[in-house]
């Protein structure tokens, strides 16, 4: 019960592994703390949490939210970023610096602004956990943007894991997992993505939210992982 009553935030925690880890992390005793943009996915998430569970609306890649955010929310005992939005998918030659730029600040940067604003309220041997992509793990043609992106935050959590000790600090590398991330895609696109990934999968299928959650519950509560990345993509690498 290592997780009793603990004060987990969790940024991006509205769909996909963030709210599954919040269901995970509730169901173990933690208190739940899930933020994202929109008012209303809070609202719904919340009802699928079973425990101590809160919503907040926060914009990471504003300072300014940040601030308020952590001003509502108070003293934290462990952190996990799991937002992101708009990736820069595409072959090297087509993604503009723009779209790699936009990438970069609603996932790289987002995280950076977040750690930096929770860091005077994360309890010090408390933890970080940081949803990276596998595509930033092995060599997938068309997703250099995401390489680039997602590597550098598990450069920065390396480096982290040593300055920021005795606060641990944890990746967490998901392979193709079925979120509401890709509701936008058509579904015919979709479906051919999934089962086209499925099949070069060495697990044979893709994931889902619910095979990342107990990693994350996992880094949270083991008092002796620190400075690890776990892959988690179906042996995708
Ligand atoms: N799904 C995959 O195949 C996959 C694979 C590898 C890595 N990942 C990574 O895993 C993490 C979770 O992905 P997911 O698929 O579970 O995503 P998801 O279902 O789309 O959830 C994203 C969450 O982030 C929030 N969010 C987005 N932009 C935000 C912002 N600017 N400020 C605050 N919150 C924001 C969303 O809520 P609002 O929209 O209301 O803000 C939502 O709660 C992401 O970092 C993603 O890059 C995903």
């Amino acid at each position: 019960m290592t997780l009793l009553n603990q004060r987990i935030l969790i940024i991006g925690g509205s769909t996909g592994m963030g709210l599954a880890a919040a269901q995970t992390l509730a169901a173990r005793g933690a208190e739940v703390l899930v933020a994202g943009r929109s008012r209303e996915k809070l609202d719904t998430a919340l009802t699928h949490i079973r425990g101590k569970a809160a919503g907040y609306t926060v914009d990471f890649t504003d300072a300014a939210s940040l601030a308020d955010l952590f001003g509502q929310v108070g003293q934290i005992d462990h952190l996990v970023l799991a937002a992101a939005q708009d990736p820069a998918w595409g072959p090297f030659a087509e993604v503009k610096v723009s779209a790699l730029r936009h990438a970069m600040d609603h996932k790289l940067l987002g995280y950076w602004g977040s750690l930096q604003a929770a860091l005077p309220h994360l309890r010090r041997d408390g933890s970080v956990v940081l949803l990276t992509g596998a595509a930033s793990r092995f060599a997938l043609p068309g997703s250099a943007g995401l390489a680039a992106v997602n590597g550098g935050i598990v450069a920065m959590a390396h480096t982290l894991a040593r300055e920021l000790a005795p606060l641990r600090v944890n990746v967490v590398s998901p392979g193709l997992i079925d979120t509401p991330v890709y509701d936008a895609m058509p579904a015919e696109a979709k479906a051919g993505m999934f089962a086209g990934t499925a099949e070069k999968l060495l697990v044979g299928r893709t994931g889902v939210a619910e095979d990342i959650a107990p990693a994350i519950a996992f880094l949270i509560e083991n008092g002796f992982a620190t400075d690890m990345v776990l892959d988690l993509d179906g042996g995708a690498r």
